[in-house]
């Protein structure tokens, strides 16, 4: 007995320590720890009909869920405490990203009953934060070169917020930014006439003074407080903002061209492993193949970069550049190019399908039932081109 509460009080020890360790290791000379926000609520009405059953932030590319590479980017800062906004799909992401262990990461799960803005996020998240400076991180967001550099000059530099920016072709779909002498001059959101093609990639900090900004705001026209407006407060009340601009690959999910596009991008950076099974009928050209573990390829040409998912089968088909198959899906005489297929699907017997994103559990099969048509069973929101 005296040997078990021994071993308890020395865990307990090393379990404070520790803490007390991160803790230090996470303050910046000011003297309050630094924290991370990743927002993961939204309704993703521009992916529906995928939107419908599942968050999109879980949307895997290259197999892996796009808010897995965000808790990726945050770790690689230092930062362990992480609260995630949630809503709707709360128990999905919850059921992904659970303690945050994984990571080596302290997850706390905030939800908010619905998507009233970047900026009511932020207020909801007060009693999480306060008085810590915090990373706030679009859940939907993809930076391939991570945010480190980015924390780190906030770190250095204690602005009162601090921006990253990225120069676009379309700047109207973005929050844009104007500059002057290096200091951000103004922010709009969504402007008809943008005023410089800097829009506002979704990764902000803040310290304390953002909370009094998020609660003088009124909603903008979408009835949304925007965090665009609450930077804005600050900026005419003589804080300082700075920017951070990117000249590296980034990506706001919200779209399928934009999850195609990012699709294309990591697959392009993947090391090729095979682990499944590869028959002696079956060609694998180029180096960026992956074949997950339990997945086979039977009497089929894969054309890298491509990853085919876990228990995957691939039989008498082709499957081309930048195209990611998820776990248990099932492709035969079909050919595949440039797409994303989700997991536990089937798809039978197709002549080709390009540029595409299948849901879970779905069946694209050809059929040889009289009268010859096309038979349909499509979610809400679907879109089929023939
Ligand atoms: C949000 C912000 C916008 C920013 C964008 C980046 O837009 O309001 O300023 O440029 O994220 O992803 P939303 O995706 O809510 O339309």
């Amino acid at each position: 007995h005296r040997d078990l509460h021994r071993l308890i009080r020395r865990q307990r020890q090393m379990c404070i320590r520790d803490r007390y360790r991160t803790r230090k290791k996470n303050r910046n000379p000011g003297g309050s720890a630094v924290k991370a926000l990743i927002l993961s609520g939204g309704k993703g009405t521009r992916l529906r009909p995928i939107t419908h059953t599942n968050a999109k932030q879980l949307v895997p590319i290259a197999n892996k869920p796009i808010l897995f590479y965000g808790l990726e980017a945050i770790r690689e800062t230092g930062i362990t405490e992480v609260g995630i906004i949630v809503g709707d799909t709360k128990e999905e992401i919850k059921k992904a990203v659970g303690d945050g262990s994984l990571w080596g990461l302290r997850v706390t799960y905030i939800e908010q009953e619905a998507p009233f803005g970047l900026a009511h996020a932020v207020k909801i998240a007060e009693d999480y934060l306060f008085p810590d400076d915090f990373v706030m991180y679009l859940g939907d967001n993809l930076i391939k070169d991570g945010i480190k550099p980015f924390v780190d000059e906030f770190q250095k530099t204690k602005p009162n917020a601090q921006i990253l920016l990225a120069p676009v072709p379309h700047p109207q779909q973005f929050g844009v930014a104007l500059l002057k002498e290096g200091k951000v001059f103004s922010l709009e959101e969504k402007p008809k006439e943008p005023k410089s093609n800097l829009a506002l990639v979704g990764v902000y900090m803040f310290d304390k003074n953002i909370f009094s900004a998020v609660k003088a705001i009124k909603p903008s026209w979408r009835n949304e407080l925007e965090i665009t407006d609450a930077i804005q407060y600050l900026i005419d009340r003589k804080f300082t903002v700075t920017p951070h601009t990117i000249t590296g690959w980034w990506k706001d999910t919200g779209k399928l061209e934009d999850l195609l596009e990012a699709n294309r991008i990591i697959l392009d950076t993947i090391k090729g492993s095979i682990q499944g099974e590869v028959d002696d009928h079956s060609r694998l050209e180029g180096n960026k193949i992956i074949v997950e573990k339990g997945a086979q390829i039977v009497n089929s040409t894969i054309r890298g970069p491509a990853i085919i998912g876990k228990n995957a089968k691939i039989l008498n088909s082709y499957i081309g550049p930048f195209t990611s198959v998820y776990f248990d899906t099932t492709i035969e005489k079909s050919e595949v190019e440039h797409s994303i297929i989700l997991e536990n699907s089937r798809i039978s017997e197709i002549r080709r399908i390009e540029d595409s994103l299948v849901g879970q559990n779905v069946e694209i099969i050809r059929s040889f039932k009289r009268p010859a048509a096309y038979r349909m069973m499509l979610g809400d929101s679907s879109k089929v081109e023939v």
